[in-house]
């Protein structure tokens, strides 16, 4: 199963990436996490920490700007093995790149997002990747290229507006849309969201002082605190995004 997660700039796809992935692998499925923000910090929601969540993004800075001095590979399964890091509970994430070098033959060098999630094998293991802000990876991804896109919106009227474009976006390309309502704090915020993306499936995640406590901390919001509300709600998506798949 391939999932992407789509949204305005901090509406929160990172958190819900990291977390959604590690909840998949506590619960035995296989995960390949790829992010694909332009500023690569989702090993931090992972629970990589900050020191090999940096250095994964130099890896990337290096592939894509160091002509010699790697080890060139031919797939992007030998990218994930050869350039890739393990965060816990097995999680693999790898980093995708700014540049797109069509003509290098490399499956390192240059290998852009909507690229690395169409080529990843997909087969017995969940990819999840962690888009940058707006709709220019989904637009340039292939139909049918993504299974399920969870679309990210805040209750304001910009998340609103730039998850009602990543609908339609994925809608056209053949992609199961969930909405994921984050940091929803009553019922009149809910309202807002559902007022214009109502009629898609939708998961609330309410605000949750734990999730912007680890984001300060730098650690992941499953570690800080597995039970909080906003971290169950993440988790009880990933359940259910696991039972859809089988
Ligand atoms: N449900 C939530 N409750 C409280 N804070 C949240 C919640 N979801 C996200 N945040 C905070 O919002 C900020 C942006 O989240 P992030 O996942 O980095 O967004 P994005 O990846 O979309 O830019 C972070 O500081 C994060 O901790
Ligand atoms: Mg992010």
């Amino acid at each position: 199963m391939k999932i992407a997660v789509a949204g305005k700039g901090g509406a929160g796809k990172t958190t819900v990436s990291g977390t959604v992935a590690r909840a998949f692998a506590r619960a035995g499925h296989p995960v390949i996490a790829v992010d694909a923000d332009v500023n690569p910090m989702l090993g931090i929601s992972l629970g990589l920490g900050m020191d090999a969540t940096e250095s994964l993004a130099a890896v990337r800075q290096d592939l894509d700007h160091g002509d010699g001095g790697h080890e060139h590979v031919a797939t992007v399964e030998a990218m994930l093995e050869r350039y890739g890091a393990d965060a816990p509970d097995g999680v693999r994430v790898v980093v995708a790149s700014r540049v797109d070098r069509p003509d290098s033959g490399c499956g390192c060098c240059g290998i852009t997002a909507d690229r690395l999630l169409g080529e990843l094998e997909s087969t017995g293991r969940t990819v999840l990747g962690d888009l940058e802000a707006g709709i220019g990876v989904l637009a340039r991804m292939g139909a049918g290229s993504l299974d399920v896109v969870l679309v990210v919106a805040n209750p304001t009227p910009k998340s609103i507006e730039v998850a009602r474009r990543a609908v339609e976006t994925a809608v056209a390309r053949d992609s199961r849309v969930l909405i994921v309502a984050n940091r929803v704090r009553d019922d009149a915020d809910l309202d807002a969201i559902r007022a214009v993306l109502g009629e898609h499936d939708l998961v609330v995640i309410p605000e949750d002082p734990v999730i912007a406590r680890a984001d300060a901390e730098g650690v992941a919001p499953i570690d800080l605190d597995a039970e909080a509300p906003g971290v169950r709600a993440l988790v009880a998506l990933s359940e259910r995004l696991a039972a859809q798949a089988a």
